[in-house]
């Protein structure tokens, strides 16, 4: 039998096709643009999600027997809002995880309801980039526009509705709305009302691994699939990425160095982060998690390497930074290119380079890139380990994950061994996972990861390097404090 995994992006969707065993047969990737109509602003137009599956799935399918395809999943980009009028028809484009446009919307829900509120409502407060305050900002700045919503989701549970013309969403995503019980997983009736919605206009809940419907006949025939292929709700894309590192049940760990940064702690029982710095969401495989998240993770490297210099090769460029360099470089690297989540939650943050000299060269300024980032995670990692949770060791994925300096450089800033594994493939590969589980291939996520995920590498850290990088994340602690003010004002 062979499995579809969806994993929608914010650049690209990357489809796989996997079999029984896990191992994956063919890969397909299509791009979309990304539009950021204002500084801070980042929308997406969930048409081209549409195209990009449908024209990709025929691809991945070249050369093998689609009528063994058994079951898809998606894992999807967070947080973004998908309106859509009583025609089911998309209203406007979609609002992302990454998009900052919602500060005053933010500030009411945290100050005027109230932290306290909001937490014992959702088990999460307000970030600019979930869904609720974009909801808040439609309604004051779209008004008309707000007033024909029929039904919100979430970015991935509209390739599910494109796939089966059913709205869905589930508890994972759905926790990143701050629209959801999280402990309960049910509809908060008071958010919602808060936000100016009903019920009916949300999604139905489903757990990931549970079967939302089979393809539509007419979306079957287009893209060369039998009718009784079935689809399961899927997850949040850092959940699914979960799941494909195995990172499931009780005490398991996952970074992803991707174009955001995320640490993701999973646990068998709700447990709030009493500052709500962290998240917590409902995970994947029926438990819990907090997660931290930075907006730009892998996405600083490119930016560096892209925009800045031009470098026609990354690794060419990785390799200019040597073994002696590491743990020494006087140069410092705030990584809040779209302002930051975890934990400062600062939309105002800003991007900066600190403790240039005359001798600075293109090399270490790339090297602060990276270790900005690696100390960033840890701003999480340090939240985490103070509410008491032991975090022993933790998988890595992620576009960043493949570089082994990179993961040199967050193993040594954390403190402790980075394992990766066999198949890498991220969210894609979770959601291939749980369309298993939906499938009946296997009776849980946990027993799928128990026969499906395996290490492949661990990263060690160096007890001489992790204490020199000791010193200079001290060292980072205060560079965000000694800015914060400032970054209001550089406009
Ligand atoms: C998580 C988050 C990001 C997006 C990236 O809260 O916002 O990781 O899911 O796709």
């Amino acid at each position: 039998m062979l499995y579809i995994g969806i994993d929608l992006g914010t650049s690209a969707v990357k489809l796989l096709l996997m079999d029984g065993e896990g191992v994956i047969k063919n890969v397909v990737s299509k791009e979309y643009p990304l539009e950021f109509p204002q500084p801070g602003w980042s929308q997406q137009d969930p048409e081209d999600w549409r195209r990009a599956v449908l024209e990709g799935i025929p691809e991945l399918l070249t050369g093998f027997d689609a009528s063994q395809v058994e079951g898809i999943g998606a894992g999807g980009q967070m947080h973004g809002l998908v309106v859509l009028d009583k025609d089911d028809h998309v209203i406007r484009p979609a609002i992302l995880w990454n998009d900052g446009r919602t500060a005053k919307e933010v500030d009411y829900l945290n100050s005027v309801v109230g932290r306290e509120k909001l937490s014992s409502l959702t088990a999460n407060i307000a970030f600019a980039g979930f869904t609720a305050p974009k909801l808040l900002w439609m309604r004051e700045n779209e008004p008309d526009l707000f007033a024909r919503i029929s039904k919100i989701m979430l970015p991935k549970d509209y390739i599910n509705y494109v796939l089966t013309g059913v709205h869905c969403t589930d508890y994972s995503d759905a926790s990143g709305m701050l629209l959801l019980d999280v402990e309960h997983r049910r509809w908060s009736r008071e958010m919602l009302e808060l936000c100016g919605v009903t019920e009916a206009q949300m999604p139905r809940l489903f757990e990931s691994y549970e079967t939302v419907g089979a393809l539509k006949p007419e979306i079957a025939g287009e893209v060369g699939l039998p009718e009784n292929v079935v689809v399961c709700a899927g997850a949040g894309d850092n959940a699914a990425a979960a799941v494909g590192t195995g990172t499931v049940g009780a005490g398991g760990c996952n970074i992803s160095l991707g174009t955001s940064g995320t640490i993701f702690i999973s646990s068998d029982k709700f447990g709030v982060d009493p500052n709500n710095a962290l998240h917590a969401f409902a995970h994947a495989d029926g438990g819990y998690h907090l997660m931290g998240c930075m907006l730009s993770a892998a996405s600083c490297n490119k930016w560096w390497q892209d925009e800045i210099i031009g470098a026609a090769d990354y690794q060419a460029e990785q390799a200019k930074i040597t073994p002696d360099k590491l743990g020494r470089n006087h140069v410092y690297f705030l990584p809040y290119l779209m302002g930051e989540r975890s934990p400062i939650n600062d939309t105002n943050a800003r991007g900066c380079f600190i403790g240039l000299t005359m001798d600075t060269t293109r090399a270490d300024m790339l090297q602060a890139v990276l270790e900005g980032v690696a100390f960033a995670i840890r701003d999480s990692f340090e939240v985490a380990k103070s509410l008491g949770v032991s975090i022993p060791r933790s998988n890595i994925c992620g576009g960043g994950s493949k570089s082994p300096l990179w993961k040199t450089i967050a193993a040594n800033i954390l403190g402790i061994p980075l394992d990766t594994l066999v198949t890498e493939q991220g969210p894609g590969y979770g959601g291939a996972m749980l369309a298993m589980v939906a499938s009946g291939r296997f009776p849980t996520v946990q027993a799928a990861a128990d026969r499906l995920v395996s290490v492949a590498a661990t990263v060690e850290p160096d007890p001489q390097l992790t204490a020199l990088y000791e010193e200079r994340y001290r060292q980072f602690r205060q560079i965000y404090p000694a800015c914060k003010t400032l970054f209001p004002n550089l406009r």
